[in-house]
Protein backbone atom coordinates (compact mmCIF):
# COMPACT_ATOMS: atom_id res chain seq x y z
CA UNK A 1 0.00 0.00 0.00
CA UNK A 2 0.90 3.67 -1.23
CA UNK A 3 2.53 5.31 2.13
CA UNK A 4 0.17 8.31 3.26
CA UNK A 5 1.58 11.76 2.30
CA UNK A 6 1.23 14.23 4.98
CA UNK A 7 1.80 17.95 4.64
CA UNK A 8 2.33 20.22 7.49
CA UNK A 9 2.21 24.13 7.03
CA UNK A 10 3.53 25.91 10.30
CA UNK A 11 5.84 23.83 10.85
CA UNK A 12 8.15 25.75 12.84
CA UNK A 13 5.32 26.48 15.37
CA UNK A 14 4.56 25.48 18.74
CA UNK A 15 2.53 22.77 17.76
CA UNK A 16 4.39 22.18 13.75
CA UNK A 17 7.51 21.26 15.57
CA UNK A 18 6.02 19.01 17.96
CA UNK A 19 4.39 17.05 15.27
CA UNK A 20 7.78 16.84 13.60
CA UNK A 21 8.71 14.91 16.55
CA UNK A 22 6.14 12.56 16.49
CA UNK A 23 6.64 12.07 12.42
CA UNK A 24 9.55 10.15 13.45
CA UNK A 25 7.28 7.17 15.09
CA UNK A 26 5.01 7.34 11.48
CA UNK A 27 7.29 5.60 9.74
CA UNK A 28 4.39 4.72 7.36
CA UNK A 29 3.35 7.95 6.16
CA UNK A 30 5.66 10.59 4.22
CA UNK A 31 5.79 13.92 6.22
CA UNK A 32 6.56 17.18 4.50
CA UNK A 33 6.98 20.09 6.74
CA UNK A 34 6.82 23.44 5.32
CA UNK A 35 7.92 26.74 7.52
CA UNK A 36 7.01 30.16 6.67
CA UNK A 37 9.98 30.52 3.92
CA UNK A 38 8.49 27.13 2.45
CA UNK A 39 4.80 28.15 2.29
CA UNK A 40 3.85 31.67 2.99
CA UNK A 41 0.57 31.58 3.62
CA UNK A 42 0.28 35.31 2.16
CA UNK A 43 1.06 34.19 -1.52
CA UNK A 44 -1.97 32.21 -2.47
CA UNK A 45 -0.02 31.25 -5.56
CA UNK A 46 2.38 29.71 -3.90
CA UNK A 47 -0.23 27.01 -1.67
CA UNK A 48 -1.47 25.71 -4.56
CA UNK A 49 1.86 25.25 -6.62
CA UNK A 50 3.12 23.68 -3.23
CA UNK A 51 -0.05 21.74 -2.86
CA UNK A 52 0.43 20.34 -6.68
CA UNK A 53 4.02 19.58 -6.45
CA UNK A 54 3.46 17.13 -3.17
CA UNK A 55 -0.13 16.01 -3.52
CA UNK A 56 -0.73 15.31 -0.18
CA UNK A 57 -3.73 12.99 0.99
CA UNK A 58 -3.55 15.06 4.40
CA UNK A 59 -2.86 18.63 4.85
CA UNK A 60 -2.19 19.30 8.57
CA UNK A 61 -2.43 23.57 8.81
CA UNK A 62 -0.50 24.44 11.53
CA UNK A 63 0.59 28.21 10.64
CA UNK A 64 -1.65 31.05 11.99
CA UNK A 65 -1.24 34.71 12.71
CA UNK A 66 -1.04 34.01 16.51
CA UNK A 67 0.18 37.48 17.68
CA UNK A 68 -3.71 38.32 19.36
CA UNK A 69 -2.73 41.49 20.46
CA UNK A 70 -0.95 42.66 17.33
CA UNK A 71 -3.77 41.63 15.31
CA UNK A 72 -6.18 44.72 16.29
CA UNK A 73 -3.37 46.47 14.23
CA UNK A 74 -3.05 43.99 11.58
CA UNK A 75 -6.52 42.67 10.71
CA UNK A 76 -5.86 42.49 7.05
CA UNK A 77 -2.76 40.17 7.80
CA UNK A 78 -4.41 38.40 10.18
CA UNK A 79 -7.61 37.40 8.06
CA UNK A 80 -5.35 36.67 5.44
CA UNK A 81 -3.42 34.44 7.22
CA UNK A 82 -6.09 33.05 9.27
CA UNK A 83 -9.28 33.03 6.88
CA UNK A 84 -7.91 33.69 2.52
CA UNK A 85 -5.55 31.31 2.96
CA UNK A 86 -7.46 28.48 4.93
CA UNK A 87 -9.95 29.03 2.38
CA UNK A 88 -7.53 28.59 -0.21
CA UNK A 89 -6.25 25.22 0.99
CA UNK A 90 -9.49 23.88 1.94
CA UNK A 91 -10.53 24.18 -1.67
CA UNK A 92 -7.55 22.56 -2.68
CA UNK A 93 -8.04 19.48 -0.40
CA UNK A 94 -11.60 19.54 -1.72
CA UNK A 95 -10.80 19.42 -4.83
CA UNK A 96 -8.07 16.45 -5.04
CA UNK A 97 -9.59 14.81 -2.22
CA UNK A 98 -6.91 15.62 0.35
CA UNK A 99 -8.59 15.33 4.28
CA UNK A 100 -7.74 18.97 5.63
CA UNK A 101 -7.07 19.53 9.44
CA UNK A 102 -6.92 22.75 10.53
CA UNK A 103 -6.33 23.91 14.37
CA UNK A 104 -8.54 27.06 15.42
CA UNK A 105 -9.01 28.51 18.99
CA UNK A 106 -11.03 29.04 21.89
CA UNK A 107 -11.26 32.69 21.44
CA UNK A 108 -13.91 32.05 18.40
CA UNK A 109 -16.31 32.19 21.87
CA UNK A 110 -17.39 35.17 24.19
CA UNK A 111 -16.63 33.92 27.48
CA UNK A 112 -19.28 34.67 29.03
CA UNK A 113 -20.31 31.10 29.40
CA UNK A 114 -20.73 29.36 32.75
CA UNK A 115 -20.39 25.46 31.40
CA UNK A 116 -17.39 24.01 28.94
CA UNK A 117 -18.21 25.06 25.18
CA UNK A 118 -19.46 22.18 23.29
CA UNK A 119 -18.84 22.06 19.03
CA UNK A 120 -22.16 23.63 18.46
CA UNK A 121 -22.04 26.47 20.88
CA UNK A 122 -22.84 30.00 19.76
CA UNK A 123 -19.80 31.80 18.27
CA UNK A 124 -18.76 35.24 19.21
CA UNK A 125 -15.13 36.32 19.46
CA UNK A 126 -14.23 39.45 21.48
CA UNK A 127 -10.79 40.73 19.67
CA UNK A 128 -9.63 40.47 15.59
CA UNK A 129 -7.60 37.34 15.94
CA UNK A 130 -10.76 35.62 17.38
CA UNK A 131 -12.68 36.82 13.96
CA UNK A 132 -10.38 35.60 11.65
CA UNK A 133 -10.05 32.25 13.17
CA UNK A 134 -13.46 32.27 13.19
CA UNK A 135 -13.39 33.15 9.49
CA UNK A 136 -11.24 30.72 8.75
CA UNK A 137 -13.51 28.26 10.68
CA UNK A 138 -16.30 29.46 8.29
CA UNK A 139 -14.73 29.88 5.05
CA UNK A 140 -13.43 26.16 4.82
CA UNK A 141 -16.39 24.53 6.05
CA UNK A 142 -18.15 27.19 2.70
CA UNK A 143 -15.64 25.46 0.79
CA UNK A 144 -15.10 21.80 2.24
CA UNK A 145 -17.83 20.62 4.22
CA UNK A 146 -15.31 17.58 4.96
CA UNK A 147 -12.94 19.91 6.81
CA UNK A 148 -11.72 18.67 10.41
CA UNK A 149 -11.14 21.71 12.65
CA UNK A 150 -9.29 20.97 15.87
CA UNK A 151 -10.54 23.99 17.57
CA UNK A 152 -7.57 24.09 21.35
CA UNK A 153 -6.76 26.30 23.98
CA UNK A 154 -4.00 28.05 25.79
CA UNK A 155 -0.99 25.92 24.00
CA UNK A 156 2.92 25.90 25.14
CA UNK A 157 5.78 23.71 24.68
CA UNK A 158 9.17 23.58 26.02
CA UNK A 159 10.07 25.31 22.95
CA UNK A 160 8.87 28.99 21.63
CA UNK A 161 6.92 31.75 22.56
CA UNK A 162 4.51 30.86 25.62
CA UNK A 163 3.23 31.28 29.14
CA UNK A 164 5.23 28.48 30.35
CA UNK A 165 8.40 30.18 29.51
CA UNK A 166 7.47 33.34 29.80
CA UNK A 167 6.79 32.36 33.46
CA UNK A 168 9.97 30.27 34.29
CA UNK A 169 11.87 33.51 32.65
CA UNK A 170 10.35 36.22 35.18
CA UNK A 171 10.26 33.48 37.67
CA UNK A 172 14.11 33.47 37.71
CA UNK A 173 14.52 37.47 37.66
CA UNK A 174 12.04 38.51 39.81
CA UNK A 175 11.37 38.18 43.31
CA UNK A 176 7.39 38.18 42.88
CA UNK A 177 5.35 38.30 40.03
CA UNK A 178 1.67 39.13 39.12
CA UNK A 179 -0.34 36.73 36.62
CA UNK A 180 -4.57 37.48 36.56
CA UNK A 181 -6.74 35.21 38.37
CA UNK A 182 -9.77 36.29 36.67
CA UNK A 183 -9.73 34.28 33.34
CA UNK A 184 -10.35 30.47 33.44
CA UNK A 185 -9.86 27.93 30.55
CA UNK A 186 -7.38 24.99 29.85
CA UNK A 187 -3.89 24.23 28.93
CA UNK A 188 -2.43 22.11 26.18
CA UNK A 189 0.42 20.80 25.75
CA UNK A 190 1.77 21.36 21.97
CA UNK A 191 2.83 17.70 22.08
CA UNK A 192 -0.69 16.21 23.12
CA UNK A 193 -2.81 18.19 20.67
CA UNK A 194 0.43 16.83 18.02
CA UNK A 195 -0.71 13.55 18.81
CA UNK A 196 -4.24 14.28 18.27
CA UNK A 197 -3.27 15.95 14.73
CA UNK A 198 -2.10 12.73 13.56
CA UNK A 199 -4.54 10.16 15.09
CA UNK A 200 -7.10 12.43 12.88
CA UNK A 201 -4.97 12.28 10.01
CA UNK A 202 -4.22 8.73 9.93
CA UNK A 203 -7.80 7.26 11.31
CA UNK A 204 -9.72 5.31 8.51
CA UNK A 205 -12.55 7.52 8.80
CA UNK A 206 -13.61 10.71 10.37
CA UNK A 207 -16.34 12.91 9.94
CA UNK A 208 -15.99 16.66 9.06
CA UNK A 209 -16.89 18.97 11.77
CA UNK A 210 -15.40 20.89 15.01
CA UNK A 211 -13.72 19.18 17.61
CA UNK A 212 -12.38 20.26 20.24
CA UNK A 213 -9.40 19.16 22.03
CA UNK A 214 -7.24 20.00 24.80
CA UNK A 215 -5.59 18.74 28.75
CA UNK A 216 -8.33 17.81 30.97
CA UNK A 217 -8.99 20.13 33.83
CA UNK A 218 -9.75 24.20 34.15
CA UNK A 219 -7.82 26.55 35.85
CA UNK A 220 -6.84 30.30 36.10
CA UNK A 221 -4.31 32.17 34.34
CA UNK A 222 -2.56 32.11 37.97
CA UNK A 223 -3.03 28.44 39.34
CA UNK A 224 -1.32 27.69 36.23
CA UNK A 225 1.21 30.22 36.89
CA UNK A 226 1.49 28.87 40.42
CA UNK A 227 1.52 25.26 39.76
CA UNK A 228 4.42 25.97 37.58
CA UNK A 229 6.22 27.70 40.72
CA UNK A 230 5.27 24.39 42.45
CA UNK A 231 6.57 21.98 40.41
CA UNK A 232 9.98 23.78 39.67
CA UNK A 233 10.64 25.16 43.54
CA UNK A 234 11.28 28.49 42.83
CA UNK A 235 11.40 30.99 45.66
CA UNK A 236 9.88 33.82 43.60
CA UNK A 237 6.30 34.48 44.80
CA UNK A 238 3.09 34.25 42.10
CA UNK A 239 0.25 36.72 43.72
CA UNK A 240 -3.13 36.82 41.65
CA UNK A 241 -4.65 39.67 40.35
CA UNK A 242 -7.73 40.59 37.84
CA UNK A 243 -7.41 41.53 34.01
CA UNK A 244 -8.09 44.91 34.72
CA UNK A 245 -4.36 44.86 35.62
CA UNK A 246 -2.95 44.30 32.93
CA UNK A 247 -4.99 46.21 29.97
CA UNK A 248 -4.03 44.50 26.65
CA UNK A 249 -5.08 46.03 23.58
CA UNK A 250 -7.16 42.83 22.32
CA UNK A 251 -9.98 41.59 25.25
CA UNK A 252 -9.64 38.24 26.08
CA UNK A 253 -12.35 35.73 26.93
CA UNK A 254 -12.90 35.34 30.73
CA UNK A 255 -14.25 31.90 29.68
CA UNK A 256 -12.59 29.35 27.21
CA UNK A 257 -13.07 25.92 28.76
CA UNK A 258 -13.22 23.57 26.20
CA UNK A 259 -15.54 20.22 26.49
CA UNK A 260 -13.55 17.47 24.61
CA UNK A 261 -16.26 15.12 25.01
CA UNK A 262 -17.07 14.47 21.18
CA UNK A 263 -13.16 13.94 20.08
CA UNK A 264 -13.02 11.77 23.06
CA UNK A 265 -15.89 9.63 21.36
CA UNK A 266 -15.10 9.97 17.93
CA UNK A 267 -11.96 9.25 17.75
CA UNK A 268 -10.68 7.56 21.43
CA UNK A 269 -8.76 9.85 22.78
CA UNK A 270 -8.49 10.29 26.70
CA UNK A 271 -7.02 13.72 27.44
CA UNK A 272 -4.34 13.55 29.99
CA UNK A 273 -4.74 16.33 33.19
CA UNK A 274 -3.31 19.57 32.32
CA UNK A 275 -0.81 19.57 35.12
CA UNK A 276 0.49 15.91 34.43
CA UNK A 277 1.05 17.22 30.77
CA UNK A 278 3.10 20.34 32.39
CA UNK A 279 5.36 18.14 34.21
CA UNK A 280 6.44 16.40 31.49
CA UNK A 281 6.66 19.58 29.34
CA UNK A 282 8.66 21.46 32.33
CA UNK A 283 11.19 17.55 33.15
CA UNK A 284 11.56 18.24 28.66
CA UNK A 285 12.60 21.88 29.62
CA UNK A 286 15.17 21.22 32.11
CA UNK A 287 16.87 18.16 30.59
N1 LIG B 1 -0.81 29.40 21.05
C1 LIG B 1 -2.02 29.27 21.61
O1 LIG B 1 -2.20 29.52 22.80
C2 LIG B 1 -3.17 28.79 20.78
C3 LIG B 1 -4.43 28.66 21.40
C4 LIG B 1 -5.51 28.20 20.64
C5 LIG B 1 -5.32 27.88 19.31
N2 LIG B 1 -4.10 28.03 18.73
C6 LIG B 1 -3.96 27.69 17.32
O2 LIG B 1 -3.06 26.60 17.22
C7 LIG B 1 -2.38 26.65 15.95
C8 LIG B 1 -0.90 26.48 16.18
O3 LIG B 1 -0.47 27.55 17.00
P1 LIG B 1 0.96 27.60 17.68
O4 LIG B 1 0.73 27.78 19.13
O5 LIG B 1 1.80 26.47 17.20
O6 LIG B 1 1.43 28.98 17.08
P2 LIG B 1 2.88 29.51 16.71
O7 LIG B 1 3.90 28.87 17.58
O8 LIG B 1 2.75 30.99 16.66
O9 LIG B 1 3.06 28.93 15.25
C9 LIG B 1 2.41 29.46 14.15
C10 LIG B 1 3.31 29.28 12.96
O10 LIG B 1 2.67 29.91 11.85
C11 LIG B 1 3.67 30.53 11.11
N3 LIG B 1 3.15 31.65 10.33
C12 LIG B 1 2.71 32.86 10.77
N4 LIG B 1 2.38 33.63 9.74
C13 LIG B 1 2.62 32.90 8.62
C14 LIG B 1 2.49 33.16 7.25
N5 LIG B 1 2.06 34.32 6.78
N6 LIG B 1 2.84 32.18 6.37
C15 LIG B 1 3.30 31.00 6.80
N7 LIG B 1 3.45 30.70 8.10
C16 LIG B 1 3.12 31.64 8.99
C17 LIG B 1 4.68 31.03 12.09
O11 LIG B 1 5.89 31.21 11.43
P3 LIG B 1 7.21 31.85 12.13
O12 LIG B 1 7.75 30.71 12.96
O13 LIG B 1 8.07 32.21 11.01
O14 LIG B 1 6.69 33.00 12.92
C18 LIG B 1 4.69 29.93 13.13
O15 LIG B 1 5.71 28.98 12.87
C19 LIG B 1 -2.80 27.96 15.30
O16 LIG B 1 -3.84 27.70 14.41
C20 LIG B 1 -3.35 28.78 16.46
O17 LIG B 1 -4.30 29.71 16.02
C21 LIG B 1 -3.02 28.46 19.44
Amino acid sequence: MAKQRILVTGANGQVGRELRELADMHPDAIFYFQGREDLPLTNFEMISTVFHTLQPDVLINCAAYTAVDKAEQEKELAFQVNAKAVSVMAALCREHGCRFIHVSTDYVFPGDASKPYIETDATGPLNVYGASKLAGEEQAFALNPETIVVRTSWVYASHGKNFVRTMLKLMAERRAINVVNDQLGKPTYAKDLAGVLLTLATMKEIAGGIYHFANAGATTWFQFAATIARKIGTSCTVLPVSSSEFPTPAKRPAYGVLDTAKIEAVAGIRPRSWEEALGECLDKIHQ
